[in-house]
């Protein structure tokens, strides 16, 4: 396997833009933060630009593609659960075709790493068009995106060379996040203090994600290489954490090569199973957020899945906190995050998956930074 120079303090030794930019995460997410918060509080010139997006009805619609549309269906959870809003998630490349009469009047997220695709751009013309308000959240402050939509909440994540999306993607996730707080704020659901608790989380979650970036990358630079003959990987995750198996799933497909898929971790009894086998492991999120009954409930309910898989012989990676003493004894191998809120956990543990993807295309020799068949922004000519 070719030998990784040392980590963060030598950033010009990163072989890869892929792996810089994992590192980059933290910086990325600090400047990002720095954006939207003034000191220890929501901006309150960003909550006067968000007025011209938010929505009496209560109804949101994202529309996005590939990983963007992974953070989205994180965002649906979480605009679900903090502010009680009622969100929808499309495909970009569907709802941009989509015809008749719409009797919803959603306020509209696009999101977009690049704010060119051609099949978000169109969604977002076709909102427009419709009379929704529309936001564009983007890694480019001047894409086309960001100026045609009545509102524009870009990333600080710096420029994206590699194909995989990474720091931009965590980004996305803590935009994402600080709207739900701001529409929170909007709609009197959180007290002061409450507030003043989920902005101290969400601020100390780079720290956190710094802490973990070596022990990670060791850890699964061994990882990749136990499991680099394996034909297929299923990914599972209950609740916001199905989007990051969706994720970890697209970003192995795209960086090695190798097949996987996002399942909600409930449904793997209902058909996948049948695919596991020694050649086919699993990738179970297990992570628990101990202060929210919801999601003690999910955890729950994971372990006596991963209690089934092990009686079934079946070898499976977890994600669990630090500290689980449980999942480790239920799995082959054990990637452990540091606890977080149930709604930041997403941010902290898709960060391993983009690790084990890059660590599996090193495996299995794959230009990680330019996979085969990708490009950065999928812009089409239109339909002559
Ligand atoms: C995955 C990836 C793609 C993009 C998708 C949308 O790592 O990069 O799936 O997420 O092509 O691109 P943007 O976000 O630029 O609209």
């Amino acid at each position: 396997m070719p030998q990784i120079s040392p980590g963060k303090s030598t950033p010009n030794a990163f072989p890869h833009e892929m792996l810089r930019e994992i590192y980059e995460q933290p910086a990325a997410l600090r400047r990002t933060l720095a954006a939207y918060l003034k000191e220890q509080d929501l901006n309150p010139s960003i909550a006067a630009s968000l007025a011209a997006w938010s929505n009496p009805s209560g109804e949101v619609l994202i529309a996005a593609s590939g990983s963007s549309r992974h953070s989205g269906l994180a965002a649906e959870i979480i605009l679900e659960d903090l502010c009680g809003l009622a969100v929808d998630v499309e495909y970009s490349s569907e709802y941009s075709l989509r015809e008749g009469a719409e009797r919803r009047h959603p306020s509209v997220i696009v999101l977009s790493q690049s704010g060119e695709t051609s099949d978000t751009l169109a969604s977002l013309r076709a909102a427009r068009r419709r009379g929704h308000r529309t936001l564009a959240i983007t890694n480019a402050a001047a894409s086309t995106m960001a100026q045609e939509a009545d509102v524009s909440m870009p990333l600080a994540a710096g420029i994206e060379r590699a194909v995989p999306a990474t720091k931009s993607f965590t980004c996305q996730l803590a935009v994402l996040y600080l709207l739900a707080l701001y529409e929170c704020a909007r709609l009197h659901q959180m007290n002061a203090a409450t507030l003043a608790a989920h902005i101290a989380a969400l601020r100390a979650l780079p720290d956190s994600i710094e802490s973990q970036l070596d022990p990670w990358r060791s850890q699964i630079a061994a990882l990749a290489a136990k499991y680099k003959a394996a034909a297929s990987f299923l990914y599972l995750g209950r609740g916001v954490h199905y989007a990051i198996a969706r994720e970890g799933a697209l970003k192995l497909k795209e960086a090695s090569y190798v097949h996987a898929e996002g399942y909600p971790t409930g449904e793997l009894k209902h058909g996948p199973n049948a695919l596991v086998s020694d050649r086919v492991p699993l990738v179970v999120l297990a992570t628990v957020d101990p202060t929210l009954d919801g999601s003690v409930i999910r955890y729950e309910k994971t372990i006596q899945l991963l209690r089934d898989m092990q009686a079934q012989g079946a070898r499976v990676i977890a994600l669990a906190n630090t500290g689980d003493t449980t999942v480790p004894a239920l799995v082959s191998d054990c990637i452990f995050v540091a606890p977080a809120p149930e709604h930041l956990l997403p941010i902290a543990e898709v960060v391993p998956l983009q690790f084990f993807s890059y660590f599996m295309a090193l495996e299995h020799g794959v230009d990680v930074d330019r996979p085969r068949n990708l490009s950065k922004a999928v812009v089409e000519q239109p339909v002559a």
